[in-house]
């Protein structure tokens, strides 16, 4: 397990705000990013790019262990991805690649082919990684664990938001059906399922706006000692 650097795990369901407040955490405190649920999305995508047959776990997890990621930041500050020297930034954050995702996520032999390529992620000064298992399986000896969630119904409304945003004309009710579908498949599957770690601290953001939520991470972090206290 790396332990070169302290590390902050922000886990919950899709539509908790996660990406949005890790961005915000890391960005504060000066730390690199995970996003996890991008690689994920990028096995995916890989596969489907690749021709794979959906169910070939073995060519899915080959793609795992091989494929050649760069996270970058645009001139707005936003996330750039490329995979194998093509950008895909876009092509992965459609509800399908989500849906792929999580389902090449329940096969073991790809979570496994991705975790030390996760764990490399933890460099000095630190690392706000953003996921479902961070705190569980990744990173259990983290320094702060956060456990984010909110109502089904603001989780829908904000991942609505957010793709609409992005010009996909998908629907809030075929929405919310596809995160139900999908919070049932990625917290029952048997190997590194969406939950609480026993020691995560819970926050709901459900009406909280993102400054607080980000607030209260914040004031989390300096009790331990992982940065200094705000003004
Ligand atoms: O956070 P996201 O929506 O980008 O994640 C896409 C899918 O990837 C999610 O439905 C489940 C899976 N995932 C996972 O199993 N483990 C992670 N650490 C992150 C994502």
């Amino acid at each position: 397990m790396t332990d070169a650097a302290p590390v902050v795990t922000i886990d919950g369901p899709s539509g908790s705000g996660k990406g949005t407040i890790s961005r915000a955490v890391a960005q504060r405190a000066g730390w690199h990013l995970l996003d996890s649920g991008a690689l994920y999305r990028l096995v995916a995508h890989a596969g489907i790019r690749q021709g794979l047959d959906p169910g070939d776990i073995e060519g899915h997890a080959r793609l795992a262990s091989r494929m050649h990621v760069v996270f970058g930041v645009g001139p707005d500050g936003s996330e750039q991805v490329m995979l194998d020297g093509q950008g895909v930034t876009q092509a992965i954050r459609t509800e399908t690649a989500g849906q792929g995702a999580s389902r090449v996520a329940a096969w073991p032999a790809v979570r496994t082919a991705l975790l030390q390529r996760q764990r490399a992620f933890a460099r000095p000064p630190g690392l706000v990684a953003d996921g479902r298992d961070m705190g569980t399986v990744v990173f259990p000896g983290a320094r702060l664990k956060i456990y984010l969630t909110a109502s089904p119904g603001e989780r829908a409304l904000r991942r609505y938001k957010q793709l609409n945003d992005k010009g996909s004309g998908v629907s809030l009710s075929a929405l919310s059906r596809e995160i139900t579908e999908r919070d049932a498949r990625d917290s029952t599957r048997a190997v590194a399922p969406l939950i609480p770690a026993p020691d995560a601290e819970v926050i709901d953001s459900t009406g909280l706006s993102i400054e607080e939520v980000v607030g209260r991470v914040l004031e989390l972090g300096a009790r331990r000692s992982l940065w200094p206290p705000r003004a």
